[in-house]
Formats: structure tokens, sequence, C-alpha cells
């Protein structure tokens, strides 16, 4: 999960790690070893040194990489879902948004990997550390269940044998934490990404700035952590990420190939600031405080200079203390403000987004303002009929996928899901799995998507256990449409695959919805009903 490529098994070449057993990894591999071995350690109780590939250790698990990995195996492959040959992949034409847009059919690629499993050994060969870490997440997806646990368990640790090859369909894999509207703490976005990883998705958007909080320190403009930061919906504490908070975030996503897309949302969605700061507010008055749910109502002063020198310094601080390529400047539901002075407003607020040498993101509602090369739109609607997302795409203009009413993870499951929304309809797992994002909008082909991502919204979601209840089991749908190529998309397959990954999570202590749509397997373990309070994060550390 998500489905892989290629799949080829080989009845004859399960593996067994025993207690003996080493990794070894050619010095590029070492991080990706060190986490493997780390997942691995808790629930085998096996020490699993790593060591160089220079080391005379009897290694049996071997980490390799190839700058030139190739994607060849032997050509009666099954496909994991049983799918068509894959020359007959969206008509065999390589696309520029997706997989292979160089052409090359048999290169792993910037996030391909091949893992071959034997009665010897375990061998994963990638080009670049992230496709060894996306193999590594796949070989521990092979294991029995138990090797989510973090105490050791008498388990015979058996992997089916065989080959998978394996390279992502788009580039761009994501889900959004608001920490807007609630805020969440270090270790519980850390958490978050853990789960991102293990899915094989590899952005997260962290929305930092809304009507109801600004979650990350700017030094100059201190009022906006300081005062804006201290309100959340519902009246609690609020909070916001310091400087080092933010990068330990980044360093810790860095680590397992996740790449971090702060959103600073302007010109509406901003009462925090102006809480902060009255002269960037149209009326220069400080309104109260918002620690409610409705949206549309705030904006900062299109008008005023000192409006753009104050999106300058935040772009400016926030770029600065990102190594990811994209900035999210928001820019939907400004509802006040007027057709012209939004144009106006973004098409500065996007110079300055150039500025700093990062790429525009924004919610479709940039659409009709001016293009700036590179920029990305991310569609949130829900009816796939969008004329100025369709014609922004013409002028140059890539598109995320986040449909409403299929990938917002703030919807309710079903009427009686205890928490979460549902004005873009209920979206039950099936519902999360079943579109397409390479024709899901008129007029934004394949080649002009970027990839897809989940938001999650939290004006009801107020812990980290509410989080992972909105996530688990959708999360892997939307990480299988980024991921997988399409003749794998089947909804019977996908069910059952799925339900294999409940006793995982209930092991793991991840809490989820235990949707009737699944097959789950009934006993052991048991399935939690309900979101319940979770247990301190287990890795907290970069
Ligand atoms: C959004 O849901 N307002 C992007």
């Amino acid at each position: 999960m998500p489905a892989p490529e290629r799949v080829l098994p080989d009845p004859d070449g399960d593996f067994t790690l025993t207690p003996d057993a080493a990794l070894r990894i050619d010095p590029a591999g070492r991080d990706v070893a060190d986490q493997l071995a780390g997942w691995l350690r808790p629930a085998t109780g096996f020490p699993l040194p790593v060591t160089d590939t220079a080391d005379p250790v009897e290694g049996r698990l071997t980490l390799t990489l190839s700058p030139t990995a190739a994607a060849d195996i032997p050509t009666q492959d099954t496909r994991s879902a049983g799918a068509a040959p894959r020359d007959a992949r969206d008509g065999g034409t390589p696309t520029g948004g997706t997989r292979d847009g160089d052409g090359d059919d048999d290169a792993l690629g910037d996030e391909g990997y091949r893992l071959d499993v034997t009665a010897a050994g375990v061998r994963i060969v990638a080009a670049t550390p992230a496709g060894l870490f996306h193999g590594a997440q796949t070989l521990r997806q092979l294991l029995p269940a138990a090797v989510e646990s973090t105490t050791p368990v008498a388990e015979r640790w058996v992997m089916p044998g065989g080959t998978v090859v394996d390279r992502p369909r788009f580039p761009y894999r994501g889900a959004m934490l608001d920490v807007a509207r609630h805020f969440f703490g270090v270790r519980d976005v850390l958490r978050v990404v853990d789960h991102l990883a293990r899915y094989k998705l590899n952005h997260l958007h962290l929305h930092l700035t809304d009507d109801q909080g600004w979650r990350i320190a700017v030094d100059s403009w201190p009022r906006l952590a300081e005062v804006g930061g201290a309100t959340e919906v519902g009246g609690g504490p609020g909070g916001w990420y310091t400087r080092d908070d933010y990068r330990r975030i980044v360093a810790y996503a860095a680590r397992r190939h996740v790449t971090v897309v702060p959103e600073i949302d302007l010109p509406g969605h901003t009462n925090a600031a102006l809480v902060a700061y009255p002269e960037l507010a149209p009326d220069k008055t400080a309104p109260p405080p918002y620690t409610g749910t409705e949206v549309g109502f705030s904006y900062v002063d299109p008008a005023d200079e000192r409006t753009y020198a104050f999106v300058a310094d935040v772009l400016g601080e926030v770029a600065a203390l990102t190594p990811g390529p994209w900035l999210h400047l928001g820019g939907d539901e400004a509802f006040k403000v007027p057709a012209e002075s939004y144009r106006a407003f973004v098409a500065r607020a996007q110079a300055l987004v150039a500025a700093t040498g990062k790429t525009v993101v924004g919610w479709h509602q940039l659409a009709p303002t001016e293009h700036v090369d590179g920029r990305v739109l991310q569609w949130w609607g829900t009816n796939g009929d969008d004329p100025d997302t369709a014609e922004a795409v013409r002028r140059g203009a890539r598109v995320i996928l986040s449909p409403g009413n299929h990938a917002y993870l703030d919807m309710k499951y079903a009427p009686d899901t205890p928490i979460g929304h549902d004005w873009a309809g209920l979206i039950d797992v099936r519902r999360a799995y079943e579109w397409d994002p390479g024709s899901h909008v008129q007029g934004v082909p394949a080649e002009a998507v970027l990839g897809v991502e989940a938001p999650l919204w939290t004006e009801s979601v107020t812990t980290l256990a509410e989080i992972e209840y909105m996530f688990f089991p959708r999360l892997p749908a939307v990480a299988e449409l980024g991921w997988s190529p399409r003749e794998t998309h089947d909804w019977s397959r996908f069910r059952s695959r799925l339900a294999a990954h409940g006793p995982r999570w209930t092991t793991a202590g991840i809490t989820f919805h235990p949707s009737p749509e699944i097959p789950w397997p009934s006993t052991p373990p048991q399935i939690p009903t309900q979101p319940t309070p979770h247990p301190a994060p287990i890795t907290t550390t970069p």
C-alpha cells in the first residue's frame, strides 16, 4: 500500500529474518538503513547492526544506491493488481507532470526502487536515498503486522519471496494539516510525518495562518505569533512554532523524504494578523480575536503599502526557514476583496514569493490572476468543470488535486461520524478512492497534474487521535491515487489490501475509523471503535 507498479512473486523465495541478520549498505544509504533498522528492532528484538559493504559481516539485508538503477525485471511480470501490461498505461505516452517525464522507461528515477526478496536475502536498489526509503517502507509492509509492536514479539519474521519494481505516478503526493484552527505541537506533527512517510506521501502542507491563529514566529513582526498565536477555535490556548520548532519539523520530515510546504494564507483568512497589527486592517482598527468557524470576513488592506512590507517580510522569513521549493500563498475565500484589488494584490504577492526564490502554490482561486512561471494551483472544488483553472493551465499552471468531495479528510465518513463536516458531502473510503487525478478536472490533463493532496481542516479536530481517526483509512486511498499506476486501480482489491493494515495500525497504537466498507480481519487484534486518547508519539527526534 500503495499498490506497486510491478510485482513478480516467487513462492520459493521466502526470506526469514533471523537474529543474526545485518543490514549492509553503501555509505550514501546509511541514513535509510539506520531508520529501517530502527523500525525493525523493537518488535524483533534483533540487534540488526548496520554495516558498510566493505565490512566483512555476512549481511542479508542489503540497500544499494545505484545512479543508473534500472527498473527492468523478467517480462512475465504479474501485476500486483492484475493490471494490463505496463506499455498500455496512460496510452504508453510519458507525460511531463507524471512519472518518466524524461521518457526513460527503465530508470527508477528520483523515487523509484527495486526490492528483491530471495531465500538468501533481501536487497533494495534505488538511484536515490528517497527511492531506498520508499523501498524500505515496502519491506516493512512485507513483514507480519507484529513488526509494528514497540516491544519484542515471538513471531516468524517471514517475507514473501519475489521482486517489486516501483515508481510514483505523480511527483507531488501530500497531506495538509491545519494547525491554525486548532494548534498541534511539534510532537503531533512529527507523528503525522511518520504517517505520511509510511504511504509514500512526500509533502506535508502546513496551513500555518488563519483567522483563529497565527502559528509561526516571524522576527520582524513578533506580535503575529505572540498575540495572533494565542487563540484557536473554541477558545483554547492556541500556540505557535518558534523558528527552532519549525526547523525541527522540517528536518524530521526531510529525513523521511517529506518536503514541508508552508502556507501563509493571504489576503483573506487573516483576522489573527489584524488583531496583532491593526495597521494591516482596512479600517486600521484591531478586530476582536476570532474563535468561531465562519470564513471569508477578514482581509489585509490591499491599498496600504505597509501590507506589502508585511507580506515581503513574512514570506522572506518563512522562505529562509524552508528548504523545499514551495511557498503556499493561500488566496481562498477573500470574499470581501473586490476582484480588481484581489488581482492586483495577488500579482504583487506572487512576485514577492518569486523574489524569495520559491515557487508559488495557491488555492485555485488564484487561477484568474496573472500567471507566473511554475505556479501551482491547488484545486479544491467539488465540480470538475472549472474554466478558470483550465485556462490557467493553458497559460502554464500546474495543478495539485484536492477535490473537496473526495480528498477533504475533514468531511465525515458517515452521518454518525463524531467529528468533521459535511459541506462537501460524506466521504467514505470508497469515495476517497474512486476518482482519477489524471482526468478529474475538465481541461486539466494528466500532464498538467503535479499530484494529489489530502487536506485536513481542524475546526472540529482537537487531538492527535482525532487527526488519525480522520486520516485512517482514507489517507492510504489518496496516497495510492498519487503513487500507483492507474491500471492497478480496483476498489475490490484495494479494500482487501487496506484491511491488512488495520492490525498494523492497532499494533502501532494508531487510531482509525473501522469503516464497515473494509473487510477487516476480525480477531486478533481488537479494532478501536472511537477516537481514543493516544499514547505519546514513539518517534520524536530527528
Ligand atoms: C479551502 O477549503 N478554503 C481551501
